[in-house]
């Protein structure tokens, strides 16, 4: 049986509300990756988060006194809908890596997105070269990766395709795609959770 897409899923789960169990489940490795990265951003600051879901990551940044805009972007209809009725923040449905931002952000922002992807190392050179300004941050959380062996039957339980990588491998996609000063982070482990593995980059500085 072939894959169906992701944001397919994801927009059941927005129908069904799951997206508010899923933002309580995200927040701990959430809030990590802002105090990981927020202090390499430039302030005052731009911000995207993609995969953005409902949104609630957007709204958290927009309430940041440094923080000048915050734009989501989605490919799920569904979720999409709600981040709007939610706030009155920029919101877009679009589906990567088709889609580019009409600017570029200091700040990137993405929570169990990436492995959705065929190819998300080739996203990452994206985010940097064309999603970035000089200087720019990313940083990037996924839960599904080589080491974190609860992960491994996602996929197949939820009939939607996801790229696993190893953390070196995530690591070498980072200082490939062109990111200086890459950490790797694991965050939020908890009852034989291992924690989400947490990728930051920099873009340097022309
Ligand atoms: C696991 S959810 C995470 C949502 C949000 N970041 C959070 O933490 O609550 C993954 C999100 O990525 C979106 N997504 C997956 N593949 C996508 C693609 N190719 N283009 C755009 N969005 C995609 C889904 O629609 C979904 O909202």
């Amino acid at each position: 049986m072939s894959t169906r897409p992701a944001t397919e899923l994801f927009s059941e789960w927005a129908t069904k509300n799951k997206d508010e169990g899923m933002e309580r489940g995200h927040a701990a490795s959430v809030k990590a990756m802002l105090d990981l990265a927020l202090p390499r951003v430039n302030k005052p600051y731009s911000a995207v988060d993609v995969g953005c879901g409902n949104g609630w990551v957007c709204r958290a940044l927009e309430s940041h006194e440094t923080c000048l805009r915050a734009v989501g972007v989605d490919g799920s209809e569904a979720m999409i809908e709600k981040a709007k009725a939610l706030g009155d923040g920029e919101f877009h449905l679009a589906v990567l890596p088709q889609w580019k931002p009409a600017t570029a952000f200091d700040f990137l922002h993405s929570m169990e997105f990436l492995y959705y992807l065929h190819d998300p190392a080739a996203m990452l050179k994206i985010i940097h070269d064309e999603w970035l300004k000089d200087a720019g941050v990313m940083v990037a959380g996924v839960d599904h990766y080589l080491e974190n062996e609860d992960s491994h039957g996602w996929p197949e339980a939820l009939n939607v395709h996801m790229t696993m990588l190893s953390e070196a491998q995530w690591k070498d996609a980072m200082i490939a795609a062109g990111f200086t000063d890459v950490e790797m982070h694991r965050v939020a482990a908890k009852d034989g959770f291992i924690g989400t593995l947490v990728m930051i980059g920099t873009k340097a500085s022309n």
